[in-house]
């Protein structure tokens, strides 16, 4: 009689600590594209790399969220299946360059980054290319409501962080559809930062107490607000979410796929398990995570990693031989 082997159902171990090598292949392989008014190259770049990089992993992953679509970026693709296909099933959303102009310029912020979550368990957008967020750091987590008036909101944050509205520092991306978000935010008395591209960079450092950002504000991609749900529900805190379509064209094809529009999403609606993990790592430098650099020989690169089981964030600091990478792996990082 041959004994059958069940596969398991949920990752026994940190994931996280495998996801970082796949980001920090997607920033080694795009970071030589900083600043060369490119943003093609360096994703597709990143992309090459971070799907060579996945491939060695022991999971059976599908992409539901690979970034790309909207602006017909290469991309690992929806559906994608990812990882050796032994192991567990798990979902994957990956954005091999979070801000792929923030990279093509130079700007900071530039990140690679990957959520994973068991099959089944995380929200797929569909249609959906945009979502308005309201991300706060745990202590106002249930201090806030996404239809409430900007300076309530702000009010109640303060108060559940034990500051002042003008302590405060919202980050807004600087878009047309946010002037009048900005003005209102401005006549609370709050701080802002405004950054072009980033949303994901932007809620991770709403969460992070050691940000000086206290909360992010604004409509940015439905993607990303996927990815930042697996990272908060590690780091604690929440984003509220709802889908905001910005053309007739995504509005109508919402309605068609019978997607509610009015539903206020949360962190936990949109990963329904505990088993998440996430890693990101820096490519252009910022005051989140430091770029890529490159020394002559190797080059050095910051990562977060994270389980949401444990609560466990890991920063890493990862010196890389490319001479000796270059001997073993199949991308060209010189
Ligand atoms: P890319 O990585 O696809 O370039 O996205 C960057 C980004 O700024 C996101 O961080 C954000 O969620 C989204 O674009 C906002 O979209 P838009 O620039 O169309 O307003």
């Amino acid at each position: 009689m041959t004994a059958t082997i069940a596969k398991p159902e949920a990752p026994v171990k940190n994931l996280a600590m495998d996801l970082v090598r796949v980001t920090e292949a997607g920033a080694l392989a795009s970071a030589r594209w900083l600043g060369k008014g490119d943003k093609n190259a360096g994703d597709q770049a990143a992309v090459d790399a971070m799907r060579l990089s996945f491939n060695s992993m022991d999971i059976a992953g599908t992409v539901i969220i690979g970034e790309g679509e909207k602006d017909a970026a290469p991309m690992l693709y929806n559906g994608e299946q990812v990882g050796t296909g032994q192991g567990v099933a798990m979902d994957i959303a990956v954005d091999p360059v979070e801000g792929t102009n923030l990279l093509a310029f130079g700007r900071p912020n530039a990140i690679s980054v990957v959520g994973v979550a068991p099959g089944g368990s995380m929200f797929n957008p569909g249609p959906s290319f945009y979502m308005q967020k309201l991300v706060v750091p745990a202590p106002a987590r249930d201090a806030v409501d996404l239809d409430a008036p900007v300076d309530v909101n702000l009010k109640h944050i303060a108060k559940a962080l034990g500051k002042d509205v003008d302590d405060l520092v919202v980050f807004v991306l600087d878009k047309p559809r946010h002037e009048k978000l900005i003005k209102k935010i401005r006549g609370c008395g709050a701080r802002i930062q405004l950054h072009t591209d980033g949303d994901v960079a932007g809620a991770l450092m709403a969460v992070d107490p050691r940000s000086e950002v206290d909360v992010m504000m604004g409509t940015g991609g439905t993607p990303e607000g996927v990815i930042a749900a697996c990272a908060i529900k590690a780091m604690g805190g929440q984003l509220f979410g709802r889908l905001d379509p910005q053309s007739f064209v995504e509005k109508e094809a919402l309605q068609e796929a019978g997607i509610d529009m009015r539903e206020i999403m949360t962190v936990e609606s949109m990963i329904k398990s505990d088993d998440v993990f996430f890693a990101a790592t820096g490519i252009s430098g910022g005051t989140f995570l430091r770029g890529v650099q490159y020394t002559g020989t190797g080059a050095i690169t910051h990562s977060m990693v994270m389980r949401a089981k444990t609560g466990s964030v890991r920063y890493i600091e990862a010196h890389h031989n490319l001479d000796r990478l270059m001997k073993i792996s199949a991308v060209a990082y010189d």
